[in-house]
């Protein structure tokens, strides 16, 4: 059997999942504290982040790629070739990684990253106005809706078969969600944060709705063609990052657009205004987040991609807790069991007991 990719002995499949829950807490803590710790007219561009989170991934992708590309066949040249100096050996095998990667991105079949590309750059500008509009927890047990949305794309995309255990569990997992729902819109949940401006509950609601449904069709689509091809994983992360740029860029020339109606100056002046400390930790965590999903994806798959999402709930209750003395309701405590439940039930059917079992060993 191949032997199984590992770090420090622990296998990546486990050590991902992991690092996933833990980034999936971090981030929505960080971005909602970035986004309503200021007034709205000193908060910085949601639009500016993506779009750097987009070119950081790209770099991060292009040099792991890069460093791995397969030079076995650069041996024979240097057999050739005994008397080489060693810096000329370097170069010529810099030139080698270099074309052998500028072949393997521009390859016939990158165009198809291009559709989960606009997607997710369309849920990470959601992403910005859910986390604006909702309390941390209410935002981040709603997104789990995420794993209905995997579902379905799954059976339609991915030819996946759900049994009836999994399709209870997906009504639990909606129900669930509507319990934190109604909690979220009486207005009775205690703010983790000092908010400085005014959150709005429907806007919050409608802008994770529709992310979940880029979520499933974007990790969907990346699944099917990271899976049905002998592409790197590096590779189609770095066309996935380059497909982004552009619709990452559109926002951001389009709001500097407005404001020079407003102001005046050139395009780019207010690319970075009011882009602090908290701007950055937003993006370097999600860029993180968007490395480690792409780990995920290929050494697990999405359904276990939901199920650290879930744990991630559990990190952030207590994170809460500890950090901004958060009190959790009663319906809150009860929608949250159900959406872990659901979380559980859904992960736990018989062809995939064993995975299950390790997944569940590891999370107690
Ligand atoms: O919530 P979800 O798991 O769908 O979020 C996926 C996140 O990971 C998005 O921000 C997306 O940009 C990122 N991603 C990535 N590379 C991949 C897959 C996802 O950067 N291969």
């Amino acid at each position: 059997a191949p032997a199984v990719p590992s770090l420090w002995g622990i296998p990546l499949k486990y050590l991902s999942l992991v690092t996933l829950a833990v980034q999936n807490s971090s981030l929505t803590i960080i971005m909602h504290y970035s986004r309503v710790s200021t007034p709205p007219e000193r908060t910085y561009s949601a639009a500016t982040a993506v779009l750097m989170n987009e070119i950081l991934k790209a770099i991060i992708s292009l040099v792991i790629a890069f460093y791995g590309v397969d030079t076995s066949g650069m041996s024979s040249e240097v057999g050739q070739a005994p008397h080489t100096s060693p810096s000329r050996l370097a170069l010529r095998m810099f030139g080698y990684r270099l074309t052998k990667l500028r072949k393997d991105v521009l390859s016939r079949d990158c165009w198809k990253l291009s559709i989960p590309a606009i997607l997710y750059v369309i849920q990470n500008n959601l992403q910005y106005v859910a986390a604006s509009n909702l309390e941390v927890a209410t935002f981040q047990v709603s997104y789990q809706m995420k794993i209905l949305t995997t579902a379905a794309f799954s059976v339609l995309l991915l030819r996946k078969k759900l049994s009836s255990t999994q399709w209870l569990s997906l009504v639990c997992l909606a129900v669930g969600v509507g319990i934190v729902q109604i909690q979220g819109s009486t207005g009775s949940s205690h703010s983790v944060v000092e908010s400085a401006h005014a959150m709005n509950s429907l806007t919050g609601f409608s802008a994770v709705t529709a992310a979940c449904f880029t979520s499933g069709l974007a990790g969907v689509y990346f699944e099917m063609v990271l899976k049905n091809s002998q592409s790197d994983l590096w590779v189609r992360s770095l066309q996935l990052s380059l497909f982004s740029l552009l619709p990452a860029l559109a926002p951001v020339i389009f709001n500097q657009r407005a404001q020079m109606a407003d102001n005046g100056g050139n395009l780019f002046s207010g690319l970075f205004y009011n882009f602090g400390a908290w701007a950055w930790a937003t993006v370097l965590t999600q860029v993180l987040g968007g490395l480690i999903t792409a780990l995920v994806i290929k050494y697990a798959d999405n359904i276990m991609k939901g199920f650290a999402t879930s744990l991630s709930i559990v990190i952030s209750f207590l994170a809460s807790v500890a950090l901004f003395d958060f009190r959790l309701s009663v319906t809150f405590l009860l929608g949250s069991t159900v959406v872990l439940i659901a979380t559980w039930l859904y992960n736990h059917q018989p062809a995939r007991a064993t995975s299950a079992r390790s997944i569940g060993a590891m999370v107690s």
